[in-house]
Order: structure tokens, then C-alpha cells, then sequence
């Protein structure tokens, strides 16, 4: 039996966090042995927002996927892949445009929030407009079943089944109609407490060393009425708290730090220490393998050349089929 796809994929716009991992390289993790595992690194999706300024896609690129191998995805059980590389996505993206009314990707909720977000950029472009239908397209090309994701794509998800059912509808194309593989984890904090974002500068980096770690959890946000270690502090919404709960696997450590903290009977320090230490041993084999990974001239190149090879001839396939079914056979 053939296994089902799963397509992710992940903009190249900075270092990855430990709110990627849990968020999302944990659960590719756990996808990689029961489905065909794709992962694109779509750097096109990158320019949607950072086109006044390239430079550090590229790098960025080769980062991330150390990451990602760091964390435990298998280049030789997945297909780890770049957008730009498979210009096949452009063409479908384009053939979607021909169906797709403007209003659909108007109303998409992302778009009007991230347009006021980010008022520093002139978001006013067609590429920006585009980036739901282009994600649809790198979805469709694969004939991906799951896509993992967190919630704020679903509004994406829906409108890529939209839009490759109407596409079906027109040409007889058999694209599948993907579903959202959600990530059941809780979004987290950054580490003052505010979104975690890069543009913060609050976030614990895949790539951070061991002191590093320790520093950014001592500067954490927490309880801001407990000026005192006697005095009774609140667990719930409290960013260390949640932290202990994704990272520390130590359920009774968990427990017993935050009875005593609710009864004021433990300082800040020692809850941080056992934070810093549960956040440096699930990161400590991930740094190692980034590291090997890293340490082999040109290996994480050779894979996304053999992945984007690979996934060319995937895409090859599809266009063929969608290119017959639109007519345009000559
Ligand atoms: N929009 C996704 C995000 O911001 C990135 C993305 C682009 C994607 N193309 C995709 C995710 C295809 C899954 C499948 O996270």
C-alpha cells in the first residue's frame, strides 16, 4: 500500500524557535514514518513580505533545515525541498489566479491583520494579495491528503479546498482537496510574555547555546504581583509555567514547583533553574545533530538539491495531467 502525503511547509524569515519545534517539527517528526513526507522551504512565500530586502533568504534557508534535521526529520525518510526550485509552482499558482475571484482572497482573515501588523511594509502588492493561492498551489502540486498545521492556517487550508474544487469543477484536473493536520499544541508566549516573534527578540532559538538558554529564561516574564518569593503567585497564563508544561517531562517536578509557588513557598530562581536545565536537554541531541549536519561541507545543500530534484518530477507529473485537463495540450 502507498502511503498517503503530507506537505508543510515553512518560510525562511529567521532563526527557528522553540515554538517551531513544538508548533510544528515535532509533529513532522511524529508524521515522518506513517506518510510521505514533504517539506518545502518556500522561499517565494518568504518574499510576500521581505521582497524590499533578499539577502538573507538563502542563508536563512540552509539554517533552517539544519534545524529541522536537528530536530529529528530524516532526509532519507522525507523529501526536504525549496520552492524556487520547482518552478512548476508558479505555473499552477498562475492557473489558479484564473479561477479564483479576488473577493476570496480579500476576505481571507490573515490578510487585512497582517497588512495592519505590519504597517512598515507596503503589503499593497498582487504577491501579497497571492500568498494563500500560492501556498494552494504548492499543496495541490503533490496531491498532498494532510498538511500540518497550526490553527491560523486554517483559514488557508479552506480556501485551498475551495479553490482546487472549483478548479476541478472547470477542468478535469483530479487535484485532491487537502486537509489540515492540526498541531494540538497551545500557542506560547515569547519570553516577555508578548507574541513570540523574531521582531521581538523573544524567543529561545533551536540554535542557542546552553548559557544562552539559561540567560533567556532568567530574563523570563513572570507573576509581576509576586515581588517576593513568600508571596502567592499565579501558574495559569504565567509564560514560565507554560514553558514547564511544554518542555519540562518531569510531571512531578511540574506539580510540585507550582504548589509551592501558589502557596509563596519558592523563588522565581529555582523555577527558572529547572526550566533553563528541562529547555537544555531536549535541545542538547537537537544542537548536536544541527551541528553534525552543519559540520559536513555542502550536505544540507546536496539534500534540498536531491529533495527539489526529487520533488520536480512529482510536480512534472501533475502539471502534465493539469495542463491536458485545462486543454492546453499541444
Ligand atoms: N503559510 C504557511 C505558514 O505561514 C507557510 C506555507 C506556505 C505552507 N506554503 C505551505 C504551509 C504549504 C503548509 C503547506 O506557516
Amino acid at each position: 500500500m502507498t502511503k498517503q502525503r503530507v506537505l508543510s511547509g515553512m518560510r525562511p524569515t529567521g532563526k527557528l524557535h522553540v515554538g517551531h519545534l513544538v508548533g510544528a517539527l515535532q509533529n513532522w517528526v511524529a508524521l515522518q514514518a506513517k506518510y510521505d513526507s514533504f517539506h518545502c522551504v518556500v522561499d517565494w512565500h518568504a518574499l510576500t513580505t521581505h521582497y524590499a530586502d533578499t539577502s538573507e533568504i538563502v542563508a536563512n534557508t540552509f539554517d533552517n533545515v539544519a534545524d529541522w534535521i536537528g530536530a529529528g526529520l530524516d532526509p532519507e525518510k522525507s523529501t526536504f525541498f525549496i520552492q524556487s526550485l520547482v518552478p512548476e509552482h508558479a505555473e499552477l499558482y498562475l492557473l489558479f489566479q484564473m479561477v479564483t475571484p479576488i473577493p476570496w482572497l480579500e476576505r481571507v482573515p490573515t490578510y487585512k491583520e497582517q497588512i495592519q501588523q505590519m504597517s512598515d511594509r507596503d503589503l499593497s502588492s498582487i504577491g501579497f494579495l497571492g500568498y494563500p493561492l500560492l501556498q494552494a498551489a504548492d499543496i495541490a502540486m503533490y496531491d498532498a491528503h494532510w498538511v500540518p498545521v497550526g490553527d491560523d492556517q486554517v483559514p488557508h487550508l479552506e480556501l485551498t479546498r475551495e479553490v482546487v474544487r472549483r478548479f476541478n469543477n472547470f477542468y478535469p484536473a483530479n487535484l485532491v482537496e487537502p486537509q489540515a493536520l492540526l498541531t494540538a499544541t497551545p500557542r506560547l508566549p515569547g519570553i516577555d510574555c508578548r507574541k513570540m516573534s523574531k521582531s521581538y527578540d523573544n524567543t529561545i532559538n533551536l540554535s542557542d547555546d546552553v548559557k544562552t538558554v539559561q540567560n533567556k529564561v532568567r530574563q523570563m516574564y513572570t507573576d509581576p504581583k509576586r515581588v517576593r518569593a513568600d508571596i502567592p503567585g499565579t501558574v495559569e497564563g504565567n509564560p514560565v509555567f507554560m514553558y514547564h508544561d511544554a518542555f519540562n517531562p518531569n510531571t512531578a517536578e511540574v506539580e510540585d514547583l507550582k504548589a509551592r509557588y501558589r502557596a509563596g513557598k519558592v523563588g522565581d530562581v529555582e523555577v527558572k533553574t529547572k526550566l533553563a536545565a528541562a529547555i537544555n536537554t531536549l535541545l542538547e541531541p537537537i544542537r548536536e545533530r544541527r551541528e553534525q549536519a552543519l559540520a559536513r561541507p555542502g550536505y544540507v545543500r546536496e539534500v534540498l538539491m536531491e529533495g527539489s530534484n526529487k520533488a520536480r518530477v512529482v510536480a512534472h507529473h501533475t502539471m502534465a495531467r493539469v495542463r491536458e485537463a485545462v486543454k492546453l495540450k499541444y
